[in-house]
C-alpha cells in the first residue's frame, strides 16, 4: 500500500534556527519537510536584503531579480574567478550587488571588488560562521570593519551574526552601518525597542 509521508511545514518553524528545526523534525520522526516557496515581495515594499549562502550565486541572479530582491549579496569564497561578470549581472537584473566574507577570509580579498569598474555597493562582514542564527558575535572581526571604513568612508558595511544590545557598540564604533539582527530582534519581548537601540548606536 501507500506509505505515510508526514511532512511538517517549515513555514511554521523558528526561522532563526532553520537548520536546527529541520534536524529536530527529522529526529522526531518526520518523513518529509514541506517547503512553501513564495515571494515576500507581494506583501511588502521593503528593501529585501538577500544574503546568498550558496556555492553558485550566478545560478540565482535572474530568479532573485524576478522575485523582487533588492540587494544580492554573494560570498567572495565562491566567486573568486567570475565576480566581475556576477556583479554586472546583478546590476542589470536591477539589484544592488554586495559581497560577503566568512570569518576566516582576509578582508583584503574584497578590496578589488569595491574598487572595480563595476563595484559592489556593500560589504557584509560575517561575525559568526555562516549557517544559523543565535551564535556568538566574534569581536575580532571588527578589525575588518575598521579597515574597510578607513579606506571607504561612504561604503555600506554590514555586520551579520550575533548582533544585539550587548554587541552593537563594538560594531558601530568600528564603522558598521548596516546591522543584521536575527535572534536579538525576533526573540525580544519588544522588538521595536531593540531596533531603536541598534539604530541609536549606529547614529551616535
Ligand atoms: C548566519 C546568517 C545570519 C543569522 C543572524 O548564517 O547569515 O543572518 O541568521 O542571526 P543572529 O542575529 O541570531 O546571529
Ligand atoms: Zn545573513
Amino acid at each position: 500500500g501507500v506509505s505515510p509521508k508526514i511532512a511538517p511545514s517549515m513555514l511554521s518553524s523558528d526561522f532563526a534556527n532553520l537548520a536546527a528545526e529541520a534536524k529536530r523534525m527529522i529526529d522526531l520522526g518526520a518523513n518529509w519537510l514541506h517547503m512553501d516557496i513564495m515571494s515576500l515581495r507581494k506583501h511588502t515594499n521593503a528593501y529585501l536584503d538577500c544574503h546568498l549562502m550558496v556555492t553558485n550565486p550566478m545560478d540565482y541572479v535572474e530568479q532573485m531579480g524576478k522575485a523582487g530582491a533588492s540587494g544580492f549579496t554573494f560570498h567572495i569564497e565562491v566567486a573568486q574567478d567570475n565576480w566581475q561578470e556576477l556583479v554586472r549581472k546583478i546590476k542589470s537584473a536591477g539589484m544592488r550587488p554586495g559581497v560577503a566574507l566568512k570569518p576566516g577570509t582576509p578582508v583584503e580579498q574584497v578590496f578589488p571588488l569595491v574598487e572595480g569598474a563595476t563595484p559592489v555597493e556593500m560589504v557584509l562582514v560575517m561575525t559568526v560562521e555562516p549557517g544559523f542564527g543565535g551564535q556568538k558575535f566574534m569581536p575580532t572581526m571588527m578589525d575588518k570593519v575598521q579597515a574597510l571604513r578607513q579606506k571607504y568612508p561612504t561604503l555600506d558595511i554590514e555586520v551579520d551574526g550575533g548582533l544585539g544590545p550587548s554587541t552593537i557598540d563594538a560594531a558601530a564604533a568600528a564603522g558598521a552601518n548596516c546591522i543584521v539582527a536575527g535572534s536579538s530582534v525576533f526573540g525580544a519581548p519588544e522588538p521595536g525597542n531593540v531596533i531603536s537601540l541598534l539604530r541609536a548606536s549606529v547614529e551616535k
